[in-house]
């Protein structure tokens, strides 16, 4: 961290939580006034530790929380989600009454181009036990690969899509199926991504995977899924990963172009509500200087109004 930004949040402020990834910062509280130089500052922790926690914000309201997370730029809607339902840039995640299931390794919106790059996600309700989130440094995964899987990656390209294979989940049940297919008939996304990305702050090489790869780009798709779960075990090897415990009012931010993350489902049908603000993000980078190429992007008019009822 920089002699500027120590001067704003000391070093006895910041606690790692793990030894590759996470940091919790104590004694700030966050909104949308704070001065440039705390962004700042923030904005420099959250590039070295990948994920930063905030406990008792609990005086953030939806407003609030949407005016400290665009300080880090330009708020992105969900683009499968109904305009409808209004414009605000904060996305309700409560999977238990109906919304999407994260227990799976991803990076948000990674079958878009240019995918975020920051979120900032606020714990509005949580349960007693269970809900944790565990996240994974994707920098110290492709600094883990021996050499020859490193250049091995460095070639590859994956084909990211939002079309959902429910052969990821045991047992889908029919409402989740309605979600999903509801959500792919608004928009239908493919994108090619470098499985390794130059991230465009610090330099460092990430690996690019998870839940929305759908196949590596000149591979067949068996070749392709030893593949993918051998980058995928390195990505997710425990000491790469930091593990929240949420209690309410807990703000988690992390860098969405350096982490993979996945929300731990073992809270049954009580309720957790997260709430989470996207920030735009770059369109990758990889090794060669070549852009992330869209193959397919079709976002479909909301049903006229006439009708729906
Ligand atoms: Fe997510």
């Amino acid at each position: 961290m920089s002699e500027t930004a120590l001067n704003v949040i000391p070093r006895t402020a910041v606690v790692k939580r793990a030894a590759r990834i996470g940091a919790e910062i104590r004694n700030i509280k966050l909104s949308g006034d704070l001065p440039d130089q705390t962004i700042a500052a923030i904005k420099g922790l959250l590039l070295e530790h990948k994920v930063i926690f905030f406990r008792d914000q609990v005086h953030l309201d939806d407003a609030e929380h949407e005016r400290f997370a665009i300080r880090f730029g330009k708020p992105m809607l969900s683009p499968t989600l109904d305009p409808a339902k209004g414009t605000m840039s904060i996305l309700e995640i409560d999977h238990p009454r109906g919304g999407f299931r994260t227990d799976t390794w991803h990076i948000d919106f990674a079958y878009l181009d240019a995918y975020p790059k920051i979120l900032v996600l606020r714990g509005a309700v949580i349960p007693p036990v269970g809900g944790d989130t565990v996240w994974s440094n994707t920098a110290a995964a492709y600094l883990d690969l021996p050499a020859p899987l490193q250049r091995l990656a460095d070639d590859l390209w994956a084909v990211h899509s939002n079309a959902y294979d429910f052969a990821v989940f045991a047992r889908p049940t029919e409402a989740e199926k309605k979600i999903y297919d509801e959500a792919l008939s608004r928009a239908s996304f493919e994108t090619e991504h470098p499985v390794v990305r130059v991230h465009p702050e610090t330099g460092e090489r990430t690996l690019v995977l998870g839940l929305y790869v759908k196949g590596f780009v000149d591979l067949p798709k068996y070749d392709g899924q030893k593949l993918f779960d051998l980058f995928e075990s390195h990505i997710t090897a425990p000491e790469n990963t930091v593990r929240w415990n949420w209690k309410q009012g807990d703000v988690a931010i992390w860098d969405n172009r350096a982490t993979m993350h996945y929300a731990v489902r073992d809270y049954g049908d009580q309720p957790r509500v997260v709430r989470r603000v996207a920030i735009d993000g770059e369109v990758p980078v990889g090794v060669d200087g070549r852009r992330s190429v869209v193959r397919t992007k079709i976002i479909k008019p909301p049903p006229a109004a006439s009708s729906t009822s």
